[in-house]
C-alpha cells in the first residue's frame, strides 16, 4: 500500500501511509482507539475504496472483521463454508460439510457445534465462527482486525499456534490487537499508528512492552485510579439463582456484592457468565432471588447487539436506556439533559467522535465501547454490572474505564465485574469468584487470592 489516505468528511481516518506485508511475516498493527487501523485494514481487503494512493495484492485477501460479519440466522457451519460447499450432485452435503468443519475447528483448537445458531450465540463463540471461516479459505494474505478481543487466554495461545504455522508457509499476516503482549509473543514486526499515520515500525524481537505502549499514546500511560478504604454495606443478594440462555447456563449461584466493593467473576467463558450477567440486567427470566439489583447501570457483553443502536447519533444512544425519571421533564424526554450528558460522557471518557451528532456507527469500535461504560455509570447507579468492560480498548483508555469503576466503587457502588482476563481480575477485584459450569467452584478475598489455585479451579480442578 503506497500513500494511503481516507477521510469520512472532516475525519482523516487514513493520513498518508506506505504498508508493506510479506508472505511469511506476521506483522502486528497496534495504534490509539480511532488510529485508523481499521479502516486500514477494510482497505487493504478492499472493501473500502482509498481517496488517494494505490494497493498492490498478490493473490487473495481474507479479513476477519472487528465487528464480525456473520449471517445471523444461520447455522455455525453454512457461516463457514458459504460459497463453497460440498455438493453430491446439485445437493449440499451436509454430513461432509459439518464434518469438514468439526476437523477445520479441532485443528484450531476453536470449539465450535457447527448445528447452533449464530444468532444465539456468545461473542466468543461468534469470533470463533469468524476466525474459521477465513482460516477455512486460506487466503495469501489474512488480515485479522482485533481476532481475539474475545478469546480466552488458552484459546489465544491455540489460535496463534495456527497463524505462525500459516505465516511459516508462506501466507502474509496482519494482526490488528490491543493485547500488546501478543505482538511480543507471536509478531515479527510491528507497526504502530496515531491518528491516521504510521509513526514508528520496528522489529518486535526485544521491544519492551512498555516502549509499545508509550509510543501508540505518545506519552506515558496513566495510572489507574488508586482502592479507597470503604466500609462496604450491603446492597445485592443473589440466593439460588438458576438461569439458562442457550447452552451457558447457571445452577443454583449465591452471593452478595456489597456497596463499596468490586467482586469479579472469573471464569473461562461459556461457564455461565452471559445467564449470569443477563438474569441480572433484567433480561433474562431466572428462578431463585435477586435483591437490591434495581438502581443498575449494565455494560453488556456485545456492544452493538445489546448495547447501541448504530444507526443513532451519540446523543440518542445516551438517551437509550434511560427513557426514565432522571431523563424526561413531564412526558417528554428531557433533550438538554440528554445532550448534556452525551457531551459529559465523551469529555470524561475521552470518546473520540467528530460530534454528539454523529452517527454510533461510525465511531470506531473502542469508542463505541467507551460509550457504552459511559452511559452504564453516568447516574451513578448503586449496583454496576460490567461485561468485559474493557474489550477492544486501548491501554491507555484500558487505565481510564478501569479508574472510573474503581472510582464508582470508592464512592460506594456494589460492581459485578465479569472477565475472562485474570490480569483486569486481579487489577480490579475485592473479591473473586471462581465460575465453573454454572456453579461458583470458590471465593477469595483479595489479600489471599492465589492466582494458580484460581486458574485450576477455572479448569475444573481443585
Ligand atoms: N464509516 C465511517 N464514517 C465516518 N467516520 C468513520 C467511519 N469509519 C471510521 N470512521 C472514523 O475514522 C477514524 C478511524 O476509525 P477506525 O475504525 O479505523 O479506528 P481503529 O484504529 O480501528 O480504532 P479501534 O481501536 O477503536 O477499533 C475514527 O475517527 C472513526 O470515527
Ligand atoms: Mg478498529
Amino acid at each position: 500500500m503506497r500513500g494511503i489516505r481516507k477521510a469520512f468528511g472532516a475525519v482523516t481516518a487514513v493520513d498518508g501511509v506506505d504498508l508493506e506485508l510479506r508472505g511469511g511475516e506476521i506483522q502486528a498493527l497496534v495504534g490509539e482507539n480511532g488510529a485508523g487501523k481499521s479502516t486500514l485494514a477494510a482497505i487493504a481487503f478492499g472493501a473500502l475504496r482509498p481517496d488517494a494512493g494505490t494497493v498492490e495484492r498478490r493473490g487473495t485477501v481474507g479479513l476477519v472483521h472487528q465487528h464480525f460479519e456473520l449471517i445471523e440466522r444461520m447455522r455455525v457451519w453454512e457461516n463457514i463454508v458459504i460459497g463453497r460447499e460440498p455438493r453430491r450432485g446439485v445437493r449440499i452435503d451436509t454430513d461432509a460439510a459439518k464434518r469438514a468443519v468439526r476437523e477445520l475447528a479441532a485443528r484450531n483448537g476453536l470449539d465450535v457445534d457447527p448445528d447452533a445458531i449464530v444468532e444465539s450465540l456468545p461473542v466468543a463463540m461468534k469470533q470463533r465462527v469468524e476466525l474459521l471461516r477465513e482460516l477455512e479459505r486460506r487466503p495469501a494474505v489474512l488480515l485479522l482486525d482485533e481476532p481475539t478481543a474475545a478469546l480466552a487466554p488458552a484459546e489465544v495461545a491455540a489460535f496463534f499456534a495456527t497463524i505462525v504455522a500459516l505465516a511459516r508457509a508462506g501466507t502474509a499476516v496482519l494482526v490488528v490487537t490491543h493485547k500488546l503482549q501478543e505482538v511480543l509473543d507471536y509478531a515479527d514486526t510491528v507497526s504502530v499508528m496515531r491518528r491516521g499515520k504510521i509513526v514508528a515500525h520496528f522489529a518486535s524481537r526485544g521491544v519492551a512492552l512498555d516502549e509499545i505502549a508509550r509510543t501508540m499514546v505518545g506519552g506515558e500511560l496513566p495510572k489507574v485510579a488508586a482502592r479507597a478504604s470503604t466500609a462496604p454495606v450491603p446492597r445485592v443478594r443473589v440466593a439460588h439463582l438458576r438461569a439458562e440462555s442457550g447452552d451457558n447456563a447457571v445452577r443454583d449461584v449465591s452471593f452478595e456484592v456489597r456497596g463499596g466493593e468490586i467482586v469479579a467473576v472469573a471464569g473461562v467463558e461459556g461457564n455461565g457468565q452471559t445467564s449470569l450477567a443477563d438474569a441480572l440486567a433484567g433480561v433474562l427470566p431466572y428462578e431463585g432471588s435477586i435483591e437490591g439489583a434495581d438502581a443498575r447501570g449494565v455494560i453488556p457483553q456485545d456492544r452493538l447487539r445489546e448495547g447501541l443502536v448504530p444507526s443513532w447519533s451519540v446523543t440518542e444512544n445516551v438517551a437509550l436506556g434511560r427513557q426514565h425519571a432522571r431523563a424526561r421533564r413531564g412526558a417528554l424526554l428531557d433533550r438538554r439533559g440528554v445532550l448534556q450528558a452525551a457531551r459529559a460522557i465523551v469529555e470524561r471518557y475521552d470518546v473520540r467522535a467528530p460530534s454528539v451528532d454523529a452517527r454510533v456507527a461510525t465511531l470506531s469500535g473502542g469508542n463505541q465501547q467507551k460509550l457504552v461504560v459511559g452511559r452504564a455509570l453516568l447516574d451513578d447507579p448503586a449496583f454496576v454490572v460490567a461485561y468485559q468492560p474493557t474489550r477492544g480498548i486501548d491501554v491507555g483508555a484500558a487505565a481510564l474505564v478501569q479508574s472510573r469503576l474503581m472510582e464508582a466503587r470508592n464512592a460506594g457502588a456494589a460492581v459485578l465485574l465479569i472477565s475472562f482476563d485474570l490480569d483486569e481480575v486481579f487489577a480490579l477485584a475485592d473479591r473473586i469468584l471462581v465460575l465453573y459450569r454454572g456453579r461458583i467452584a470458590g471465593t477469595f478475598a483479595r489479600e489471599d487470592a492465589d492466582r494458580a489455585k484460581i486458574g485450576r479451579l477455572m479448569a475444573g480442578g481443585t
